[in-house]
């Protein structure tokens, strides 16, 4: 144990903090570090920075989707390196889709950090909304935030693409789409989309389109997310 261990998101599985396995003689822990390191470079929002089969909630919801996201955490890298991609859908807001999502991501972040893979400097999961990609290729396309930003789009192992289909669509934003959809596929890396719209609705013509929509089904696992809100349950809990 270090004196680092106290705030770990990884106590629940650290088999140093456990005494499963003898840690460095340093007094700071270096997988904490990598790991933070790795989560920061990632952009998950904070609500979701913690979400992962340890924090997960099951219950009748969502108790058949939870079966299928252990197993793919349990095999993780391989999933990742064979290309899978995820689509989470369900029209009812806060179901668990972004959770499940990060749940994912989290879990590849865990399990590479540690490894060569990571080297610092480029994320190895990498979180954005869709919505404000878009705007952000559309109006501000040459900041070197944005250019950095497609840079790793097209590289990253894991993209989670939140909200796919969300805010205004143009032929713009299936254009884009469809150019970042094709390369990832193309490059056999993996993609996590989450959306409050069904596969109908997406292939409308207005909305992403036919041809990315079916790029978005190539080699992926869909999970349907129903059942109460967890938001409003939270909220109720909190004596609201
Ligand atoms: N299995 C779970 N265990 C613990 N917390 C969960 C679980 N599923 C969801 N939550 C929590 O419930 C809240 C709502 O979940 P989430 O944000 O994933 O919903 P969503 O389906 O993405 O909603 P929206 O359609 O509005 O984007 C979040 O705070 C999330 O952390
Ligand atoms: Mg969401």
């Amino acid at each position: 144990m270090y004196e680092d261990c106290k705030d770990c998101i990884a106590t629940k599985w650290c088999k140093i903090y456990k005494g499963e396995v003898q840690g460095s003689k340093n007094p700071w822990c270096s997988a904490k570090y990598r790991l933070e390191e790795a989560l920061k470079l990632s952009r998950i929002p904070k609500i979701y920075i913690e979400a992962n089969i340890y924090n997960y909630d099951v219950d009748k919801d969502n108790q058949e989707n939870y079966k299928i996201i252990k197993k793919v955490v349990d095999n993780i890298i391989e999933t990742v390196e064979g290309g899978t991609n995820f689509f989470f859908y369900g029209a009812s807001p806060g179901t668990g889709k972004t959770f499940n999502a990060s749940v994912i991501i989290n879990h590849y972040i865990y399990k590479s950090c540690l490894t060569s893979r990571f080297d610092f400097e480029n994320p190895l999961g990498l979180y954005i909304v869709y919505a404000d990609l878009i705007d952000d290729l559309r109006y501000r396309r040459d900041q070197d935030y944005v250019q950095n930003t497609l840079r790793l789009i097209n590289q990253v192992p894991l993209l989670l693409i939140d909200d796919v289909g969300s805010g205004s669509n143009s032929d713009f934003s299936r254009e884009q789409t469809y150019i970042i959809m094709n390369n990832r596929i193309n490059n056999g890396l993996s993609t996590i989309y989450t959306s409050n719209l069904s596969i109908i609705e997406l292939k409308k013509s207005d909305n992403l389109g036919s041809r990315n929509v079916s790029r978005l089904l190539n080699n992926t696992i869909g999970l349907e997310f129903k059942g109460d809100d967890r938001r409003v349950k939270s909220a109720r809990r909190a004596g609201l």
